[in-house]
């Protein structure tokens, strides 16, 4: 893990501890890409942005669907938006709700996050930033299939 109190929440009396770089950025991004989110069956809006190791910053918003399990969730539209622009791998990432607080990704997209994150990857998180490993500890991944399938 790394930092622990970024985010920690507000100190009592003061201001709430404004976010590392570059997140304000991202935040500025997940929080536009959320207003554009087709979520009427939830109500629920997600944004989410990342920094690709090139420089580019990749977005997207949830987009469901009348058959609920077809719904895509934001980090979905990101990823597509990453490969889709070029590929490479994310370095920081974080999403957010309609309101604009910091929320997790889900199980799946944490899995789906994992697969396209840079050495070193960073996420900002309701309790302040995280590496890989406390987005998702021991995760499977690609090295895992090549030690274990079948000879
Ligand atoms: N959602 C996301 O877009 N990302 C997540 O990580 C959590 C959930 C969306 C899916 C659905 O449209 C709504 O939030 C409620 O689950």
């Amino acid at each position: 893990m790394t930092s622990d109190d970024a985010l920690s929440g507000p100190v009592a009396g003061g201001p709430a501890p404004a976010a590392p770089e570059p997140f304000p950025s991202l935040l500025a991004a997940a929080r536009a890409v959320a207003e554009r989110a087709y979520a009427p069956y939830s109500g629920y809006r997600v944004g989410a942005a990342a920094l690709a190791d090139d420089g580019r910053t990749v977005a997207g918003c949830n987009v469901e669907n009348a058959g609920y399990g077809v719904t895509l969730c934001a980090e979905c539209g990101l990823i597509s938006d990453l490969v889709a622009g070029g590929g490479g791998r994310i370095t920081h990432f974080v999403c957010v709700n309609g309101p604009g607080e910091v929320i997790m990704p889900c199980g799946r997209c944490r899995q789906l996050l994992a697969e396209h994150a840079a050495a070193g990857f960073t996420i900002l998180t309701p309790a302040g930033t995280r590496d890989l490993e406390g987005l998702l500890p021991q995760s499977f991944a690609a090295a895992d299939i090549d030690a274990g399938r079948d000879r």
